[in-house]
C-alpha cells in the first residue's frame, strides 16, 4: 500500500470512530428537516384513517423512506380478529438503518386516525379530506416525527454502529397492532431488538417540556360490551316485564362502588359506563339494552380483579331484576405501559432533561389513558416520552377533543428525542458489552 493512502486510511479510521454514533448537532436544527416533518405532517394529517384500514397513510410512509433511499418491509399488523374489528391491516412498516448487524434499538410511532369529523372547519387550509375521520391523537405528528428521525438518521448512516429499527404501527386506538406487529416477530428479528422507545404529543404539558417517569406511566384498559336481556311488554303493566332499564340504571350506580367500596383506598382504578343504547318508544318496556364502558387500572393484576367485578356485580344485580347479562370484552386488554427502572433512572431521564425545552425533564404521574407501546415494553426494556404542546394558540384542547390541534414547534423535539435516545443507546450498550467482556 502507498505511504500516503495508508495515512489517509488511518485518518479516516480514526476520525469514523471518532464519530461514531454522535450525535449531529447541524441536522438536528437543520431548518430543511423541520421543514420537511411539518410539510409531511400536514399531508398525513388530511387523510386520516381507521384502524387497519391505513392505506393511504402507509403508502405514504413508504414513499418518504424511499425518497431517503431506506429500505422498508411492510404488510406488518394484520388485523387477526377481523370478526371483531373491521380492516385487513397490515399496513404496518419496519425499516432498519446502520449496520444491519447489533445492538439493536427500535424507534416506534403510530399511524392511525379516530372517528371524528373534522372535514367541516373551515378555519384549518390542511383539514381532514376524510369526512368523520380525524387525527385526533397526533398520530400524524408521531410519524412525521419517525420520519424526521429517519432522515437524520440515514444521513450519517456510515457512522452508526449498529442498528435503529424503525416501526411505523397500525392500529394504536384499541386494536392492539402493536401486539400484532410483536407478536409477528419484529423485536426477535435479526439484529433483535434490545431497547424501545416511543413517545406521545402531550398537551398536558407547556410546548417543548418532556415528561416522563420510571415505571407505571400509562394504564391498563379494557373496553366492555354488555347485553342485559330482560322481557319486554307495555309500559303500562311493568308487572309482566322484567324491564331491562331498571336493571342498567341499577348496574350503571353498583358500577360506581367497584373502585370506592371494592379497591384498596390506595390503588388507582376506574370503571366508566359510556354509552347506552335500547328502547324505540314512550311506552313500550324493551327486552334488552346495550352498555358500553372501559375498565381501567396502574397493573394488569388490578384490571384483571376489576373485570371480574363488573361480571359478577353487573350479573347479580341484573338478576334482582329477574334480567341477566352478556359481557363482551376487546380481543386484547392492553398492559400498562412500563418505563424500564434502570433504562428511564441511567439513561431515558437524561435525554429527556437534554432535549426538553427547560432543560429538566417533568416527573410526572401516570395517566389513566393507554397505550399499545406497553405490548412492546411487555418484552423489551423501554421508555415512553410524554412531548409537551400545550402553549401555542389553541394546542391545549386535550387528545380525541374535535378541535385537537398539534404545536408544530415541537416536532423537531420529537424527532431529537428519537435521535439521541437511538444513538445515545447504542452507544451504551457497546459500553454495557465492554464491561461485561
Ligand atoms: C463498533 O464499536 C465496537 C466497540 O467500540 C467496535 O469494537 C467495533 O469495531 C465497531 N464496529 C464498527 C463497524 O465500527
Ligand atoms: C336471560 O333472561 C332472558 C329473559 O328473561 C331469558 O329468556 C333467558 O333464558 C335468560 N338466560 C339465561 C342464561 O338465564
Ligand atoms: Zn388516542
Ligand atoms: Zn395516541
Amino acid at each position: 500500500m502507498h505511504f500516503l493512502t495508508f495515512i489517509s486510511l488511518l485518518l479516516l479510521a480514526i476520525v469514523a470512530s471518532a464519530d461514531q454514533n454522535e450525535i449531529p448537532e447541524d441536522l438536528l436544527t437543520d431548518p430543511n428537516i423541520e421543514a420537511w416533518v411539518i410539510a409531511i405532517r400536514r399531508d398525513l394529517h388530511t387523510t386520516p384513517e381507521l384502524m387497519y384500514k391505513e392505506t393511504v397513510t402507509s403508502a405514504k410512509i413508504q414513499t418518504a423512506l424511499r425518497s431517503l433511499d431506506i429500505n422498508f418491509k411492510m404488510g406488518y399488523g394484520r388485523n387477526t380478529k377481523p370478526e371483531r374489528i373491521e380492516g385487513a391491516g397490515g399496513t404496518g412498516v419496519i425499516a432498519d438503518i446502520g449496520t444491519g448487524k447489533p445492538p439493536t434499538v427500535l424507534l416506534r410511532a403510530d399511524m392511525d386516525g379516530l372517528p371524528i369529523d373534522e372535514s367541516k372547519r373551515t378555519d384549518l387550509e390542511f383539514r381532514s379530506t376524510h369526512p368523520g375521520r380525524m387525527h385526533a391523537c397526533g398520530h400524524d405528528g408521531h410519524t412525521s416525527m419517525l420520519l424526521g428521525a429517519a432522515r437524520v438518521l440515514k444521513s450519517m448512516e456510515g457512522n452508526i454502529n449498529g442498528t435503529v429499527r424503525l416501526m411505523f404501527q397500525p392500529a394504536e386506538e384499541g386494536g392492539a397492532g402493536g401486539k400484532r406487529m410483536r407478536d409477528e416477530g419484529i423485536l426477535e428479528m435479526e439484529p433483535a431488538v434490545e431497547r424501545a422507545f416511543g413517545l406521545h404529543l402531550w398537551p398536558g404539558l407547556p410546548s417543548g417540556v418532556i415528561g416522563g417517569k420510571s415505571g407505571v406511566v400509562l394504564a391498563a384498559c379494557d373496553r366492555f360490551q354488555i347485553l342485559i336481556h330482560g322481557v319486554g311488554g307495555h309500559a303500562a303493566m311493568p308487572h309482566l316485564t322484567k324491564d331491562p332499564i331498571v336493571a342498567t340504571a341499577a348496574m350503571v350506580q353498583g358500577f360506581q362502588t367497584i373502585i370506592s367500596r371494592g379497591l384498596h383506598p390506595l390503588e388507582s382504578g376506574v370503571v366508566s359506563v359510556t354509552k347506552l343504547d335500547g328502547g324505540s318508544a314512550f311506552n313500550v318496556i324493551p327486552s334488552g339494552i346495550t352498555m358500553w364502558g372501559t375498565v381501567r387500572a396502574l397493573s394488569t393484576e388490578t384490571l384483571v380483579t376489576l373485570m371480574k367485578r363488573v361480571e359478577t356485580v353487573g350479573g347479580d344485580i341484573a338478576k334482582s331484576f329477574g334480567c341477566n347479562i352478556t359481557v363482551t370484552w376487546s380481543p386484547d386488554f392492553y398492559p400498562p405501559t412500563v418505563n424500564d427502572k434502570d433504562l428511564w433512572d441511567n439513561f431515558a431521564s437524561g435525554v429527556a432533561a437534554q432535549v426538553s425545552e427547560t432543560k429538566e425533564y417533568v416527573d410526572v404521574v401516570p395517566t389513566m389513558g393507554a397505550e399499545d407501546f406497553g405490548f412492546i415494553a411487555e418484552r423489551v426494556p423501554s421508555a415512553f416520552y410524554l412531548l409537551g404542546q400545550g402553549s401555542a394558540p389553541g394546542t391545549d384542547y386535550g387528545l380525541h377533543h374535535p378541535m385537537f390541534s398539534i404545536d408544530e414547534s415541537v416536532l423537531i423535539k420529537g424527532v431529537e428525542l428519537h435521535v439521541r435516545s437511538a444513538l445515545g443507546s447504542l452507544e451504551d450498550l457497546w459500553k454495557k458489552r465492554e464491561e461485561e467482556a
